[in-house]
């Protein structure tokens, strides 16, 4: 039985290290599913078992569609986590999501193509079983760990927006702005890369998960400035900015 882990965190465009984490050791573990993103980083944060895992690789090298978002799940989930805190990148589509705004969205779209997007191959050799999985996802995020995360946003006073739908497009390049106005039709809030599959993912492994969603820029064409041009370096600049609350969040969730 591995040592349990307090809370797993899996770190977005920006987002590559936990800086407070204490004593940490790097794990490697090896998955039936392939190679994670990178190292899986376990330390302390006031006392806490916390596992950190850099979603695209420590330098940024693994693009959304080519993340192995099953390995890096079930890795975490051999180390002992049974929480997981994903930090996506996003766009903001919609009024309340302007850039730097974090936020803990409550639905999802899938717009994602061709992705393995399921532990459940259907053959007795799939590490299930072949059990064919059609799991609950009404409620995409874990709505008691979404409750947690808010409550801890408002313990450190860190504001946060409660809700609104992630839409998870295929990247690696941004949307059209046409793509943007039939997501906004459609009910997203916000867009990113990398939402999906790793949700669906951490449902069909029994993990609970939730979403801190980051906006980085506004959306192509959502925000005052219909053509702005969306860099990376903004990007880059804008979750720094944003992300500056997220430690003292972290500590007020570990704490309880
Ligand atoms: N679109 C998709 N993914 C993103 C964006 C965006 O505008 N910004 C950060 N991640």
């Amino acid at each position: 039985m591995p040592a349990s882990i307090d809370l797993a965190v899996i770190g977005g465009t920006g987002l590559y290290r936990l800086a407070d984490l204490q004593d940490v050791e790097p794990h490697q573990p090896v998955t039936r599913y392939g190679a994670l993103s990178g190292p899986v980083r376990v330390g302390t944060l006031d006392g806490r078992r916390v596992a950190f895992l850099a979603r695209h690789g420590e330098g940024h090298s693994v693009p959304p569609h080519r993340i192995n978002y099953r390995a890096n799940l079930a890795a975490l989930q051999a180390l002992g986590a049974t929480r997981v805190l994903a930090l996506n990148t996003v766009g903001g589509i919609t009024e309340r999501f302007a850039p730097r705004v974090l936020a803990c969205p409550d639905q999802l779209i899938d717009y994602t193509w061709g992705r393995v997007s399921t532990f459940s191959e259907g053959d007795a050799d799939d590490g299930r079983g072949g059990e064919v999985l059609h799991v609950d996802f009404g409620d995409p995020y874990t709505p008691a760990l979404r409750a947690e995360v808010l409550r801890a946003a408002r313990a450190a006073g860190v504001d946060l927006v409660d809700g609104g739908c992630y839409g998870a497009t295929q990247g690696p390049r941004l949307e059209t702005r046409a793509e943007i106005a039939r997501m906004r039709r459609d009910g997203c809030d916000l867009v990113g890369m990398t939402g999906m599959p790793e949700a669906g993912l951490a449902r069909e492994l029994g993990l609970d998960y939730a979403c801190l969603a980051i906006v980085a820029n506004w959306a192509a064409g959502a925000g005052p400035q219909v053509d702005e041009v969306i860099t990376f370096q903004n990007v880059l600049d804008n979750v720094a900015a944003a992300s500056s609350g997220i430690p003292a969040l972290l500590r007020r969730l570990l704490a309880g």
